[in-house]
């Protein structure tokens, strides 16, 4: 398949291209476009047959079940249903944005968006590019992150090209996503609501929201039940986590990697640890969480097709943003 990539206006999406892609979506084909967060493999959430090929595409498991993307609250209730006031509220306050509530599904929903369970995720994006691709097509579209499964997300379109060329139909470009890492994933459903993934909305602005909230992690905790990780934003190189400032233990992670000749890079940002660079092998990352959140998964993309072995990361302080980053660089070192 001859994948095309279109260069779209992020702020006023060319109606020509919103159409085409629409056109696309209609016919039961795949379109990658952007969000605020990182990009979306679209699909009309509406026709099985186009949601398999999702699936397909990404090399993704059956039962991981996928995020449809809205462009309006009728569209909550229309996929959703017994939507509680909390989750009410919780739209209200943060749609369009990196929000994903999870809600009871309506009959209308096919089962394999849903991996068969009872419940939907349902998202709007804060990015004029899907708000209008949803409207020309008049359906919500699914929308996992553009990367095959496993990979770092995709945060610029040349990262989808590079999993997905050749396996989709179009891919919108409309430069880089701003915040870098994926939606907070919320589960109202339970009482009270559970954090089932961080995102790009902070607790402590849920819980600003609607009073206190549980992480899945503190569920896991109380059933003392270790659940299934996998390994997941993941580079080819291996990630070692060293702590903010901690000199010594970088300075002993590269003696011991130059020992064992492995060829290995590291990204920091503060000044401490930037100081034992030894040339090319180091890369500054932004110090505020914001710009660190929005290069991460470029650079480890970057870092594995120099050829990293290893990749050493400084850690963030683990407040705000900063725990939705900290999820990341752990799955991607594999220790949960
Ligand atoms: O920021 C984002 O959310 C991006 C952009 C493209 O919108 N999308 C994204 O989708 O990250 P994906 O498929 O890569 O991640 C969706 C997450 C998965 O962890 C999935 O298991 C979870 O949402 N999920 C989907 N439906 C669910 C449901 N009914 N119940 C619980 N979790 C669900
Ligand atoms: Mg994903």
């Amino acid at each position: 398949m001859n994948t095309r990539f279109i260069k779209i206006s992020s702020a006023t999406p060319e109606p020509i291209f919103i159409d085409d892609a629409a056109e696309v979506l209609l016919r039961g084909g795949l379109v990658a476009f952007p969000t605020e967060t990182v990009y979306g493999l679209g699909a009309d959430a509406l026709n099985p047959e186009a949601v398999r090929k999702v699936f397909a595409a990404k090399g993704r498991p059956a039962d991981n079940p996928l995020i449809v993307h809205i462009a309006s609250i009728e569209q909550l209730f229309e996929l959703g249903k017994d939507i509680s006031p909390i989750a009410q509220t919780l739209a209200e306050t943060f749609m369009p944005g990196p929000l994903t509530l999870v809600v009871k599904h309506s009959s209308i929903v096919p089962e394999i968006v849903t991996a068969g369970l009872d419940t939907i995720a349902l998202r709007m994006p804060n990015h004029a590019v899907p708000l209008a691709l949803i409207r020309a097509l008049k359906r919500g579209i699914v929308g996992p992150s553009a990367n095959l499964s496993g990979k770092p997300s995709p945060t610029t379109a040349q990262h989808v090209f590079d999993d997905l060329n050749g396996k989709i139909e179009m891919i919108l470009d409309a430069g880089p996503t701003e915040i870098g890492v994926e939606s907070t994933v919320l589960d109202t459903t339970t009482n009270p609501p559970t954090i089932l993934r961080p995102g790009g909305i902070s607790r402590e602005r849920i819980e600003q929201a609607i009073g206190t909230v549980q992480t899945s992690k503190e569920i896991e905790l109380l059933k003392r039940s270790p659940g299934t990780r996998h390994r997941h934003y993941a580079p080819k190189a291996k990630v070692v986590l060293i702590e903010h400032r901690n000199v010594a233990q970088l300075k002993h992670a590269l003696h011991q990697f130059k020992h064992e000749g492995k060829k290995t890079s590291a990204l920091v940002y503060s000044s401490e640890l930037l100081e034992l660079s030894n040339g090319s092998t180091f890369h500054k990352l932004p110090e505020t969480i914001e710009g660190f959140s929005q290069q991460l998964f470029d650079k480890l993309r970057a870092l594995d097709q120099l050829g990293s072995e290893i990749i050493l990361i400084e850690t963030v302080t683990e407040t705000g943003l900063g725990v939705a980053v900290m999820d990341r660089l752990r799955r991607a070192s594999e220790k949960m």
